[in-house]
Order: structure tokens, then C-alpha cells, then sequence
């Protein structure tokens, strides 16, 4: 047998916080596929949905990976945190509060998980010499006021929502902490609405797609005219692999976006074809907090990462149909 062209990429202990949520179990799912270890910390909480959810996640990672371990806690506890990073070689940090609108009900509870927690990740992964850190953050950054398509070099200091506030609060408290450590490579990455198999059961797609399906009526926000930079989560998990496996050292934001958004009248009518039934609509108030597009500007990830999304819209949501199919509510 011939020799390969390349060394083999040693493999690599991961903390995945977040880990059985819907991003976090395709990704631990794909570093546990390359042969990596992977340690989930996950507090197992019922926001922003029914913890059930997390628990099949759980079930269905051991189910396939026997060896991976999963730690619950909490990422606002100092002694829970410092013992996960223990050992680890790098950090991929999605445990996080999600949703808009919830963090209106419960700001402060935001502000506790995605600022102060994030800091706890941050702050003990460097203390442990852990070198590669990424974390979640959030298109909603940029608000209304960010000129489109969005720029990772755009101020994002007008947040709609303190969900937007926090995640922005996170990222500022990451390059902070990393200005006394430059050798250490922490990335930030701005998710675009992300979809896929095991979307969180109270987003828009995987919502609209039980609704089509069991022809009940979809209630849109406004008139159909809102824009959103759909992302398929394949996409994303290909992207934080990317950052894992090639981020430059010290501190940098990236969006993770498809760079094509469509408006929510588009979404239906797509997602009426995918599940072959004509979809029943009505249309509602805009929520407070929901921004009026998001559309991101993916030149950075694809000039510095070779990032670039594959997914098409069509077989993105085929997937989601599919996938509400097989797993009844
Ligand atoms: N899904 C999206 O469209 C999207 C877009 C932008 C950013 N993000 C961010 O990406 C990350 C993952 O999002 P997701 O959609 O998979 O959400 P998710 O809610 O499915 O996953 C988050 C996970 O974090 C865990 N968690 C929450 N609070 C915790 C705590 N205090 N300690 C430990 N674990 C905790 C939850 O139990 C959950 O399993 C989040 O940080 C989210 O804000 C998601």
C-alpha cells in the first residue's frame, strides 16, 4: 500500500458545551464521525423547548457513539466548567440561551447564560492552555441599523432584543479576555437562522413544516416581506470544522450565512412544494425584537476559511420534511 500524500490529522479531545441541542448534536455527531472525543456539557435545561427533545439528542449520540461522554451541568458554574475543559484540546461553545423573543420574558436569565457563561467558558479554557476556542453568536448582532448584506466589521452596537444584546455582550467579553493572549485562536461565529433535522421544535421552518402537514393554517409575521439568511445546519457544521481545524490565532468574528436570503412568502410557498401540500396562511403582528432582514456578507469565512454554504433551499427543506415525518410531535 502506498503511503498517503498527507499525515494522518491526529485525533483531537473536543468540550462541545451545548452538545445535545439541535446545532450541538450535529456537530458532536460529525467530530465523533472523524474519529475525535468529544465531551458534551450541557445543562439539560427546557428553554427555549421541552427538554424531551435534548434527551432523544442524548440517546441518539450514545446510540451511535458509545464512548461519548456527556456532563451535565451548568455553564455559569465555575467548578462544572473548570472540570470539562480539563484535558481538553479545544473548545466549541454553543450552550446558550437561544430565542428573541423569549429574552424579553426573562432578560436577566440571558444575560447570566450567554454573557456570564461565556466568560466562564472563555476565561477556564484559557487557564486549562486550551489554544482553540469557537463559539456561537448570533446574526442578530447587527439589528436594523447594520447596512446589507451584513459585515463582520460593522459596528452591531444597536441590538433589537436583549437575545441580540447578549450575544453581542459575549462577544465583546471574549475579545476582551483574549487581548492578554494572543496565541490562542477565538472565533466567534455569527449563525444566520439555522435549519436542518432537529431544528429547535418552536423555529419558524420546522413549526410551519408539522403545520403544512397536517393542514392546519401557518401564522406568518407581517406581510410576508421580512428577509431571513436561511442556513442548513450541514453547512454550519462544516463551518465550525473549518474554524476547528484552521482558525488564525487571536480573536475573530465570521458570519455563517447562506448569502441568499428569501422572504418569508418565498419560505412558504418553498416549503408547500417540499411537502407537496399547499400551505393554509394567516398573518399576525411583527413581534417585538424580530429585525426586518438579515442577509450575510460570507466573504471573510470564504476568503480566510474556504468556507462557502452548499446546501440548496430546496434540499434543505426536504430534509426538515422528512424529518418532522418520521418524528411526530
Ligand atoms: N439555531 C439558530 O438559528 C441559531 C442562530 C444564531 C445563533 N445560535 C446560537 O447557537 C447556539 C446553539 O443553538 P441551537 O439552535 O442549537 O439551540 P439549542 O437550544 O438547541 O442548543 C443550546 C443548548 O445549550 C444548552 N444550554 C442552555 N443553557 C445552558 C446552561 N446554562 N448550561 C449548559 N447548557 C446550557 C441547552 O440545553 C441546549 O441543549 C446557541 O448559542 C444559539 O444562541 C443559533
Amino acid at each position: 500500500m502506498s503511503a498517503p500524500s498527507h499525515p494522518a490529522r491526529s485525533p483531537r479531545r473536543w468540550l462541545v458545551t451545548g452538545g445535545v441541542g439541535f446545532i450541538g448534536y450535529h456537530l458532536s455527531r460529525a467530530l465523533l464521525a472523524r474519529g475525535d472525543e468529544v465531551v458534551v456539557l450541557d445543562d439539560f435545561s427546557d428553554a427555549p423547548y421541552p427538554v424531551a427533545e435534548k434527551r432523544r439528542n442524548a440517546r441518539d449520540l450514545a446510540a451511535e457513539h458509545a464512548h461519548v461522554e456527556v456532563v451535565e451541568g451548568c455553564i455559569t458554574n465555575r467548578d462544572v466548567v473548570a472540570g470539562a475543559v480539563a484535558g481538553v484540546d479545544g473548545v466549541v461553545h454553543l450552550a446558550g440561551l437561544a430565542g428573541v423573543r423569549p429574552s424579553f420574558k426573562d432578560p436577566a436569565r440571558y444575560a447570566r447564560v450567554n454573557v456570564e457563561g461565556t466568560a466562564n467558558v472563555v476565561e477556564l479554557a484559557r487557564a486549562q492552555g486550551v489554544r482553540n476556542l469557537v463559539f456561537a453568536s448570533s446574526s442578530s448582532v447587527y439589528g436594523n441599523a447594520t447596512p446589507l448584506p451584513a459585515r463582520e466589521d460593522a459596528p452591531a452596537i444597536e441590538p433589537e432584543s436583549p437575545y441580540a444584546a447578549s450575544k453581542r455582550g459575549a462577544e465583546l467579553m471574549a475579545s476582551i479576555l483574549m487581548k492578554a493572549s494572543p496565541e490562542i485562536a477565538c472565533t466567534a461565529l455569527r449563525f444566520f437562522t439555522v435549519y436542518g433535522p432537529r431544528q429547535r421544535p418552536e423555529m419558524a421552518i420546522t413549526l410551519w413544516a408539522r403545520a403544512v402537514l397536517e393542514g392546519r393554517t401557518i401564522t406568518v409575521f407581517g406581510d410576508g416581506s421580512m428577509r431571513r439568511d436561511f442556513t442548513h445546519v450541514d453547512d454550519i457544521v462544516r463551518g465550525v470544522l473549518a474554524v476547528a481545524d484552521s482558525a488564525p490565532k487571536g480573536y475573530r468574528a465570521y458570519n455563517l450565512g447562506s448569502g441568499a436570503p428569501i422572504d418569508l412568502a418565498g419560505l412558504v410557498a418553498a416549503l408547500g412544494v417540499a411537502a407537496g401540500r399547499a400551505p393554509l396562511v394567516a398573518h399576525g403582528p411583527v413581534p417585538r425584537g424580530d429585525v426586518d432582514a438579515t442577509f450575510a456578507d460570507i466573504a471573510r469565512a470564504h476568503d480566510e476559511l474556504g468556507w462557502s454554504p452548499q446546501m440548496k433551499l430546496t434540499t434543505g427543506l426536504a430534509s426538515v420534511i422528512d424529518w418532522v415525518q418520521k418524528h411526530p410531535a
